[in-house]
């Protein structure tokens, strides 16, 4: 695992500021759906991008894009417009994502629904999925959902790339059979967060109860 200590990221825009008005007043009316009071920092985006491999085919699809802070630097990163899907569930955030990113297909929907989203846009395979979704917060019901529809369109050599603001694995291993591996911290982010990488164990089922 590595640390990250790249340079500081720049003082906020007013569009900086702006999205951080209207993402801590979302945060204040579902404090749980939302799971941070304050947009990633660039940092934090340079380190799931580098997770990604973009000789996998298929989309590349982030969960819960927010603002689009994470969206910015995995276009500026390289993830062509053309395989890139952003997901989010609430309509005033998809709509600032729309206007910010015309270039890239913006979701309004559930990630808990994804096979079903994708299969709408005719992709039957995703290369990597990016999750900016606070797992942790959400009804487990939905977690399941949410890990269980994206491995059943994941290629078999693709990633599903998260962070956490938390100590341990955001993905609960005890009801998932995954590969899991913390690859990185990220001081530079308020909070400080960690990336992991979580990959299909070859012939295992990802799914078993609980
Ligand atoms: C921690 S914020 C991350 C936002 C942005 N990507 C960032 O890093 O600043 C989580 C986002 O997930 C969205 N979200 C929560 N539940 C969702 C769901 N079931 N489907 C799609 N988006 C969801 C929230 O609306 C919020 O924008």
């Amino acid at each position: 695992m590595s640390d990250r200590t790249q340079s500081p990221d720049p003082v906020p825009s007013a569009h900086a500021r702006r999205d951080a008005a209207l993402f801590l007043w979302k945060w204040i009316q579902a404090p749980t759906r939302i799971g941070s009071v304050w947009p990633s920092g660039r940092s934090l985006g340079r380190a799931m991008a580098a997770e990604l491999d973009l000789s996998v085919p298929g989309a590349i699809v982030e969960l819960g894009a927010g603002t689009g802070p994470v969206t910015a630097t995995l276009l500026q990163s390289g993830v062509p417009a053309e395989r890139f899907y952003a997901v989010e569930r609430d309509p005033a955030l998809a709509a600032v994502l729309r206007q910010r990113f015309p270039s890239i297909r913006v979701l309004e929907g559930d990630a808990g629904e994804l096979p079903a989203l994708m299969r709408a846009e005719g992709v039957e395979q995703l290369a990597a999925v990016v999750s900016c979704l606070p797992l942790v917060s959400l009804p487990r019901t939905l977690v399941r959902r949410v890990i269980e529809g994206a491995f059943d369109i994941l290629h078999p050599d693709g990633r599903f790339i998260q962070f956490t603001y938390g100590v341990v694995s955001p993905i609960p291993l005890r009801h998932f059979r995954l590969e899991a591996r913390r690859v990185c911290r990220v001081w530079r982010n308020v909070p400080p967060a960690a990336v992991w990488r979580y990959t299909r164990r070859p012939g295992v089922a990802v799914g078993h109860g609980g």
